[in-house]
């Protein structure tokens, strides 16, 4: 066993004295993106290859220290912070960036896990391809963390989420072994899966250092709508419609209180081309073929007609397309600036939304009455951030629970995109069968008896 001297020591001999971050020189690292969970990890350490992640993780399983993976440190959960005691290490992959190859035949991307999310779809689209996971962290996030936390976003409708797009991975096991499955093929029946193990288990099986993307067919043609909706009632029938009209089209059809929206032009300087309604759709399909816009027009005059729409814009170029996915994506920094919210990332069968927004509503005004809702999200994928502002800080947890219990009764879950990590761990712990109990603690005893990879995240320490 060494002490953490002894592992700084033989960290430095692996990645390098100046890949051994300690001190101020952690702060940005120690620290998640809303400012909400603090750490104190021993260092950080910043590998350049798939060799010294794994030669960083025996040296720490040796010691016996725990290691927080990291990515771009944008997650929600506060899945890539440690904790306080000084001894964790944060594995930090921001310097293995490399793009290594964009296949535009097979439609594949093979990076390397620190690359930016931003940066492989900009590499993609030179060659006329898509990597489809679209959401407003991703200049920031990194493929390993989306993977880790198997990401969701604005196209998950018609594309999936992460782990629909991985065809390969490379991952360093708790104990140092590098399991190397960099294949290209969207046909593999050859025994486990392996790789889904460590798809949205937020870094508590293995490191994620290389990946396979799939890459679908940059869509040519692009319709863009902000609509106003009497109700979420109604936004279902549109929906609906939209399904039937548009089809495999339909990209993403996303929810957009009235609230929410003042809370973007209020806080980021942004103007709405259309206000004062309670609920709003940001409706997006893409095609390689033409005729979207004709579709899209009568969409939006038969939403008129039916009663389902009381106002929309459709964008007449690229940049009004942008701007109106501007505000949808300045939502959660609005929130921030407007003092922060109890955030949650629910999902409900579609169908059922509505008697959820309801019931939790009803809740909220007999326990909190003083707070105010910035409801958004993925309507289309059934996925709601039911974010409570106004609540004083001691009745957070009791509101998160109630919230919870809505879903959970409604056949919900209480993370349908950002993990458990640190945030959600205790409410899984409540709200899952002991029968998911004892199989989660038997995978993680499985690959990490040791519990050195993201200890307390994800798997509930004590039962
Ligand atoms: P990090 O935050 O660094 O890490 C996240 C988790 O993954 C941690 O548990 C960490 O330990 C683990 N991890 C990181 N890298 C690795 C690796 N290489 N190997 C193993 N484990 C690793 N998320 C959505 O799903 N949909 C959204 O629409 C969305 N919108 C967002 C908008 C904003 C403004 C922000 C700030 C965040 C948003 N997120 C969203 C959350 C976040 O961007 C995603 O969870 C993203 O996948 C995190 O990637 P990251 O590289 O920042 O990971
Ligand atoms: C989003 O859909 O914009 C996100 O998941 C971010 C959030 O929940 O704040
Ligand atoms: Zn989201």
């Amino acid at each position: 066993m060494r002490d953490g001297s002894g592992l700084l020591d033989d960290l430095r001999d692996i990645v390098g004295d100046c890949a051994v971050l300690i001190g101020a020189d952690m702060a940005a690292y120690a620290t998640d993106w809303r400012d909400l969970f603090h750490g104190t990890p021993l260092c950080v350490v910043r590998p350049a290859t798939t060799d010294e992640v794994s030669k960083s993780v025996a040296a720490c399983a040796l010691a016996g220290a725990g290691i927080v993976p990291q990515g771009g440190n944008t997650g929600l959960a506060g899945g890539a912070t440690p904790d306080l005691s000084g001894t964790q290490v944060i594995i930090a992959l921001d310097r293995m960036t490399a793009i290594r190859r964009i296949d535009p035949v097979g439609m594949t991307a093979l990076v390397e896990a620190g690359a930016i999310l931003k940066t492989v779809k900009d590499a993609a689209e030179e060659e006329n391809r898509l990597l489809p996971i679209s959401l407003a962290a991703e200049g920031s996030a990194r493929i390993g963390g989306l993977i880790a936390t198997n990401a969701g976003g604005v196209d998950v409708l018609r594309y999936g989420m992460t782990r629909a797009l991985v065809l390969g991975l490379e991952v360093v096991l708790p104990d140092g072994q590098i399991l190397s499955r960099l294949r290209h093929l969207r046909k593999d029946n050859a025994g486990y899966d392996l790789k889904q193990l460590f798809i949205g288990t937020e870094g508590t099986l293995g490191i994620v250092t290389a990946a396979v993307l799939r890459l679908v067919p940059l869509p040519r043609h692009r319709a863009t709508a902000l609509i106003a909706v009497p109700d979420i009632g109604a936004a279902i029938q549109l929906y609906t419609h939209a399904q039937s009209e548009i089809g495999e089209a339909l990209s993403a059809f996303e929810l957009i209180s009235g609230a929410g929206l003042d809370l973007v032009t209020a806080h980021t300087g942004q103007n709405a081309p259309i206000k004062g309604a309670d609920w709003y759709l940001l409706i997006e399909a893409g095609s390689s073929l033409p005729g979207l816009r004709e579709a899209a027009e009568t969409l939006l005059e038969t939403a008129f007609t039916e009663g389902w729409a009381t106002d929309g814009v459709l964008a007449e170029s690229g940049a009004q397309a942008d701007a109106l996915w501007s505000l949808r994506e300045s939502l959660t920094e609005a929130e921030g600036k407007a003092g922060g919210a109890i955030k949650h990332d629910i999902s409900v069968p579609i169908t059922e939304i509505d008697t959820v927004l309801r019931e939790a509503g009803e809740m909220l005004s007999r326990t909190a009455p003083d707070a105010r809702l910035n409801v958004f999200g993925h309507l289309g994928d059934g996925n709601l951030h039911y974010n409570v502002m106004n609540v004083p800080k001691a009745d957070a947890h009791r509101v998160n629970a109630a919230v919870h219990d809505v879903v959970a009764r409604h056949g919900g879950s209480i993370s349908a995109e950002h993990g458990l990590g640190q945030y959600r761990v205790a409410e899984w712990a409540r709200l899952a069968s002991p029968t998911e109990h004892d199989l989660t603690h038997r995978i993680k005893d499985a690959l990490d008896p040791r519990g050195i990879l993201n200890p307390g995240k994800v798997v509930p320490q004590h039962d």
